[in-house]
């Protein structure tokens, strides 16, 4: 993975001074226990935690309900700090009416079908909470679970490690999941996630995280001047309800190539079918390198104003950049702003959408006595 170290230490930003680059010597004492506060207690008196967590300059509030990433500050190329994520600044909005942000998605990232497959040659019926089709795991997926939440630090890495156990039947998925996902902060500021899972019965599975980013900073404007790069020569082009038709069509030529970095807002308005379908981008791209052993670099997204920038790496083989096309100027954000259309962005790794009913997509099967792993790491620099 050619990744650059982060060039900026808080202490500099606090101190007001330039941007010193120190490599991997990490300003924040690493190994800071993350510390618990309360958030919120849901309607059935369940108590929310927040987590706080930083190291190597990226600091982090984590929840435990959806194992929501509610806040994630980061310096620009000055060294000032910003949320690049959006969220709520409390709990009722979260469970009211969230479109994901921030938040753990299972057991299905994106969407299948009618809510339906057939595995082993038994039809299952899964909860449909999107059109006819069940999206990110049914009405109340893993982005709606309250998840145990452990602290750690191993060596200079500062983290949480997030348990949920969804019934056997849950949201229609056959199978008791047990699920266990770590978000690490290295000493170089680089967010890991690894997603663990085991099953008793034979299901599918296909875990992500759906925080929205907006480099320049939560709530501040659109999202089109940022560029971003994939690492991607085809993308899986949808019907009318975003379901894959099944073909891997070739970006050259159409607005979806994004080999070469450019800005988001270059061929939005394209007039292109599928971004007139999707009211803008929300696919998945076939990334190059397939699956693989280890995380790769697969994306770049840079805000070229404040100058931060995100390098995904990941082992998964597809990437769904969703433009925020849903956001409509009815939910009032963090810092009490509403978010518009493409006021900010995400970029989920994971498994094709739909690939239990797509024979030639990569397999999402998971069977007793294995184990589903992948990881995905956020790089950040200034
Ligand atoms: C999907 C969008 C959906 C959004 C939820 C994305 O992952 O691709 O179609 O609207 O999640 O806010």
């Amino acid at each position: 993975m050619e990744l650059n170290r982060r060039t900026v230490i808080a202490g500099a930003a606090a101190a007001g001074l330039a941007a010193t680059t120190l490599g991997g010597t990490a300003h924040a004492a690493p190994g800071r226990k993350p510390v618990r506060e309360h958030f919120g207690t849901l309607a059935d008196g369940t108590e929310v935690h927040r987590w706080s967590l930083e190291n190597g300059g990226t600091r982090m509030k984590v929840l435990s309900y959806g194992g929501v990433v509610q806040t994630l500050q980061l310096p620009d190329r000055h060294g000032r700090y910003a949320n690049v994520v959006a969220g709520f600044d409390n709990l009722a909005d979260y469970a009211a009416d969230s479109p994901y942000f921030g938040a753990l998605i299972g057991r299905y990232g994106n969407r299948i079908d009618a809510g339906r497959f057939t595995l082993d040659g038994k039809p299952y019926q899964l909860d449909v909470n999107d059109g006819d089709n069940s999206l990110h795991g049914g009405a109340k997926g893993f982005d709606k679970r309250v998840w145990d939440v452990e602290p750690f630090t191993e060596g200079t890495d500062v983290g949480l490690r997030l348990r949920y156990t969804s019934a056997d039947g849950e949201m229609g998925y056959p199978g008791t999941l047990r699920t266990r996902v770590t978000y690490t902060l290295t000493r170089h500021g680089d967010w890991r996630i690894d997603y663990e899972a085991t099953t008793d019965k034979a299901t599918v599975v296909n875990l992500t995280s759906h925080v929205y980013w907006n480099l320049a900073g939560e709530g501040s404007g659109g999202i089109e001047d940022h560029e971003l790069s994939i690492a991607a020569a085809r993308y899986t082009p949808t019907d009318s309800g975003l379901i894959p038709t099944g073909e891997l069509a070739k970006v050259a030529g159409t607005p979806f190539d994004f080999r070469r970095a450019k800005p988001i807002g270059r061929d939005l308005r394209a007039g292109d079918e599928q971004l007139v379908l999707a009211k803008g981008y929300d696919h998945n791209w076939v990334l190059d390198k397939g699956i693989t052993a280890r995380p790769e670099h697969v994306a770049t997204l840079r805000d070229p104003h404040s100058g931060r920038t995100l390098k995904i790496a990941t082992d998964q083989p597809g990437l769904q950049f969703y433009s925020g096309n849903f956001l409509d100027g009815t939910l009032t954000g963090t810092s009490g702003r509403t978010y518009r259309q493409g006021d900010a962005l995400c970029l989920e790794t994971q498994h094709f959408p739909d690939s239990p009913n797509q024979p030639a997509f990569p397999s999402t099967v998971l069977r007793p006595g294995q184990t589903y792993r992948t990881t995905t790491i956020h790089r950040f620099s200034a």
